[in-house]
């Protein structure tokens, strides 16, 4: 199966950003190409300029959140099919920081990954628990329900990216060590079987946390990590470039 790293820019970057994705596209350009797919998912105001920039390189393009709905009276939202229509090919949805801040539950998530594939869009499901579930010792059974609350009906390998993103390593420059990663990833995947029997082994499932150039290689070689979803380091084109030397062979 193919990787996926992905960027997510949150709430940052003015047009000005744009000039490191179009470092990054050099970048790629410029050395043997990755073994893997490229994404940046910028704020919604950067998306169309994004997709012009990066035209005819091998970047994706995603946005970070949309409305269940096609369209109505839902003042400041932006619909998965307004994503698709400026060339987005790709939507995070149930982000943790979604979850918390806007009170998304999985009911809720489900809601707008279904719009997504609805649209033609790849949705990226995320899903993680939080500090104090994990001292409790609730990581499995809490990421196992945000999956299958959470996951899409109609999922498959070719619609859907799971990524897990531990709440407390978003940020924190902590990261989950990999024991911690596999236990879960390979947990995830047994769900997957129960969920989307005929997916389950092909779909795609991003660890996302405090990756960086220095750990990413470590966290990328755990099995079942088929990838990376990275906020802070897919800022710079220089610490992006830096994960996905990885898969540069
Ligand atoms: P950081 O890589 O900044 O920890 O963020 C991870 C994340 O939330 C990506 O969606």
């Amino acid at each position: 199966m193919r990787p996926l790293v992905a960027g997510n820019w949150k709430m940052n970057g003015l047009t000005a950003q744009l000039a490191e994705a179009m470092m990054l596209a050099d970048g790629l350009a410029a050395g043997t190409p990755p073994v893997c797919d490229v994404m940046l998912c910028p704020p919604f105001p950067l998306i169309s300029a994004l997709v012009h920039v990066v035209k005819g390189r091998s970047i994706l393009v995603g946005a970070q959140d949309c409305h269940a709905k096609a369209s109505g009276a839902q003042t400041g939202d932006v619909s998965a099919e307004m994503l698709a229509d400026i060339g987005a090919s790709a939507v995070i949805v149930g982000h943790s920081e979604r979850r918390a801040d806007h009170g998304e539950r999985d009911s809720d998530v489900k809601a707008k990954a279904e719009a997504a594939l609805r649209a033609g869009l790849t949705a990226i499901v995320c899903i993680g628990e939080t500090a104090g579930q994990r001292a409790a010792g609730l990581t499995l059974e809490v990421t196992g329900r945000q999956l299958a609350g959470s996951l899409p009906k109609g999922a498959t390998a070719a619609n859907t990216v799971i990524a897990y993103e531990p709440v407390w390593a978003i940020g924190t420059g902590l990261t989950a060590s990999t024991a911690d990663v596999a236990e879960v990833h390979a947990f995830l995947r047994r769900r997957l079987s129960e969920l989307s029997p005929g997916n389950s082994d092909k779909l795609r499932i991003l660890y996302g946390g405090s990756v960086k150039p220095a750990n990413a290689k470590e966290l990328m070689a755990v099995p079942h990590v088929n990838g990376a979803l990275v906020g802070g380091a897919s800022l710079k084109a220089a610490d992006f470039l830096g994960i996905l030397l990885g898969y540069r062979i």
